[in-house]
């Protein structure tokens, strides 16, 4: 595992930035595997003027995203779908049909669940992998549970989640309660993991996740047993480390 830890918000982003720019030079049809949230915002418009530039090119870059909420239309502003096209994708040179969701207004969930699953392993699996992590240890929607789910799955939201994030609904009610979430299975196979983190709300769920036991009570957590990974933290979330 290598640690970064940074000033502040600015320079964690740049560093996860640079950290998948670097993969991308090096393998420019690389499957990236990304992430929603406030986190990777900041990488995500680095990423943007990097292309803007040319230094950074998406136009053999396929995508797998983490997560979506379950019976939220894709055009409704905080569906994953709209949260990547706005972030990212409507601003850089990617081809919309080299970008992957789950789809979470499929009617069969357990065949979308299994669609997805197939798409990964059609790829060839994925080259790099960002991550976040819930206030609760969350990676991706894999919330604290008895078990690691392996493979892409529905899961119903925990209060934590809820309340964290209302913040960007009208408030909780409009929360969806489930979503449809890649399983533990392809984060770990990524061949390398790049888990960003900023803020003191974090710090607790970062040090549970990094020096704790790994379980599945503490999702991020089983990044400790990842052969390649990178936490990028800043000086807020790696306080308790
Ligand atoms: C959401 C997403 C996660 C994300 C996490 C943290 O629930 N499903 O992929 O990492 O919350 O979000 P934020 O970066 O906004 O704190």
């Amino acid at each position: 595992m290598k640690l970064y830890v940074t000033r502040d918000y600015e320079e964690m982003s740049l560093k996860v930035a640079d950290i998948i720019a670097a993969q991308m030079i090096l393998k420019p049809d690389t499957v990236l595997g990304l992430a929603t949230g406030t986190t990777p915002v900041g990488a995500y418009n680095s990423l943007i003027e990097r292309n803007k530039t040319g230094s950074v090119d998406f136009s053999s870059v396929r995508t797998v995203n983490l997560d979506e909420y379950w019976e939220l239309p894709s055009d409704h502003d905080q569906s994953y779908r709209y949260f990547m096209d706005h972030h990212l994708f409507n601003n850089v040179n990617i081809l919309p049909e080299n970008t992957n969701l789950p789809n979470g207004m499929a009617s069969d969930k357990d065949s979308e669940c299994r669609r997805y699953d197939s798409l990964i392993e059609e790829l060839g699996g994925i080259d790099i992998q960002l991550l976040g992590l819930g206030h609760n240890g969350h990676i991706g929607f894999n919330e604290p549970d008895d078990v690691f789910y392996k493979g892409t799955h529905v899961v119903k939201l925990t209060e934590s989640t809820i309340q964290a994030n209302a913040r960007l609904f009208n408030n909780s009610d409009e929360v969806p309660r489930y979503a449809i979430t890649m399983g533990i299975g392809a984060i770990m196979n990524a061949r390398t993991v790049v888990l960003a983190v900023s803020g003191s709300g974090k710090a607790k769920a970062l040090r549970d996740s990094l020096k704790g036991p790994v379980s599945p009570m503490v999702p991020g957590s089983i990044l400790q047993l990842h052969s390649n990974i990178y936490v990028v933290a800043d000086a807020e979330a790696a306080s308790l480390l």
